[in-house]
């Protein structure tokens, strides 16, 4: 069974919604629960198909999850797999995460390679070749990494391209690594500073999170914790970026503004009105927004998981603008779906030129990634009249109930079962 969602474009969104738990934080915090025998609680955890599937995964290397409204709970107490799937790895690259933890765990990993993703080519190659250099042996069998490790130490490691994942992997490994570990170009993205500043709190010795030199002093043997993960800081883009797309006046609650700089001077370049306070966000847009071109770049430059968003917000703007994608170069399958929409965009190698419209008509259309289709649903709700957008399961991966919380703010958008 596939849901579309089925939506009336046109209207202005007021009201208030609250931005959940971070998706890309909580994952890569379910595989750390692998460190610390007993119970780690996650609070504030989203509701969403990709954190069902870690769970899986967790399970599959024999650990139980509970869940309890935004709490879940992973009890490691009977860890004892350390295979993870080609099933599970393909549907969701994240599980790749727990390579890490179970090499500090175990000394050993068996885990697919993730293989193709519809926004391009995402190769493993940087955590591969950092756990590596902390002393592990790799081998490719039959479309998986194993990897060992009599003994992990300590080294320096430097990443010719900052990678979110990699950071996030090693870092998990370094824990158990004897000596200094030191992470050079390290993401400094919000989520892995969380994961740093959890693993701190379960008895690791890190420091530089947020910084491009990361420091892992170990072996420490770490303890289960409770843990309140961060909000969204994608999500809450996409809310604002309806709102400059659509007009209104809305506040996010639960918000972090100081992971979304960038995000708030463009939506500010385009004209749109912000109060931001330390957890909140509030937004009023009343014109067309003006144009406000981006490149995506790792953080805190502008995020490319809202590089769709924003092309469909530069759609409606009053004039010309252009979109840079620096991270995944062939991110951009939203484009033939925003032409449906009679957007007017051109493509040329990793960047586009977009001209501005008055307005987007509806028309029927589909999400091919969670990203891309957030972009849809901005659009489409924007757009003048009735849209079918297809494939709506991209979206259950990575926001939820988003049909829910944008009808609270008076779109006209519901779900249907086909
Ligand atoms: N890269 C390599 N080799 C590697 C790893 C990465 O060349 O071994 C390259 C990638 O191809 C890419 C760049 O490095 O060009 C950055 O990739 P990164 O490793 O930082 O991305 P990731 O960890 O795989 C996370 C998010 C993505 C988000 C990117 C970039 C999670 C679970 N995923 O992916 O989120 O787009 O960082 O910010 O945290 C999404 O939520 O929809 C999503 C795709």
């Amino acid at each position: 069974m596939m849901d579309r969602f089925v939506i009336d474009g046109g209207r202005p969104l007021f009201g208030t919604v609250e931005a959940s738990g971070s998706k890309n934080a909580t994952l890569p915090l379910m595989a750390a629960a692998i460190l610390a025998p007993g119970i780690t609680e996650i609070e504030g955890a989203p509701r969403l198909a990709d954190i069902d599937m870690m769970g899986q995964v967790m399970v599959s290397l024999g650990a139980e999850i509970r869940k309890d409204g935004r709490t879940i709970s992973v009890d490691t107490t009977k860890l004892g797999g350390w295979e993870a799937p080609y099933d599970q790895v393909r549907k969701m690259r994240a599980s790749f995460y727990v390579l890490g933890p179970l090499l500090a765990k175990f000394g050993r990993g068996r885990v697919s390679l993730p293989g193709g993703c519809a926004l391009g080519p995402r190769p493993v190659d940087l955590h591969l070749k950092a756990l590596e250099k902390l002393g592990c042996k790799i081998e490719l069998d039959g479309g998986y990494v194993v990897a060992s490790a009599e003994k992990l130490r300590g080294t320096r490691i430097v990443f010719d391209t900052s990678s979110v994942g990699a950071t996030g992997n090693v870092m998990m490994a370094a824990v158990a690594a004897e000596g200094i570990t030191t992470i050079e170009n390290a993401a400094r993205e919000p989520e892995i500073v969380d994961l740093a500043d959890m693993l701190c709190k379960m008895g690791a010795q890190i420091t530089g999170q947020g910084g491009a030199v990361i420091k892992i002093k170990g072996p420490t043997q770490l303890k289960a914790v409770n843990w309140k993960v961060i909000p969204d800081r994608i999500e809450t883009g996409t809310f604002l970026i309806a709102v400059a797309a659509c007009g209104g006046d809305v506040t996010i609650t639960n918000a972090r503004p100081d992971h979304l700089d960038i995000v708030i001077d463009k939506l500010i370049e385009c004209g749109t009105e912000i109060e931001p306070t330390d957890d909140s966000i509030h937004i009023r847009m009343g014109k067309r927004p003006r144009p406000a071109s981006i490149k995506t770049d790792i953080y805190p430059g502008f995020p490319t998981d809202l590089q769709a968003p924003w092309t469909s917000l530069m759609c409606l703007a009053d004039g010309d603008s252009s979109v840079i994608e620096t991270i995944y170069p062939e991110r951009f399958n939203h484009v033939p779906e925003l032409q449906r929409l009679g957007g007017s965009l051109r493509k040329e190698l990793n960047s586009l030129h977009i001209r501005g419209v008055e307005q987007l008509k509806g028309a029927h259309v589909m999400c091919s990634d969670i990203r891309a289709g957030a972009g849809m649903v901005i659009a489409t709700v924007a757009a003048k009249g009735k849209s079918d957008l297809l494939r709506v399961y991209h979206l259950d991966r990575g926001y939820e109930s988003l049909e829910a919380r944008f009808s609270s703010l008076g779109a006209k958008i519901a779900r249907v079962k086909d």
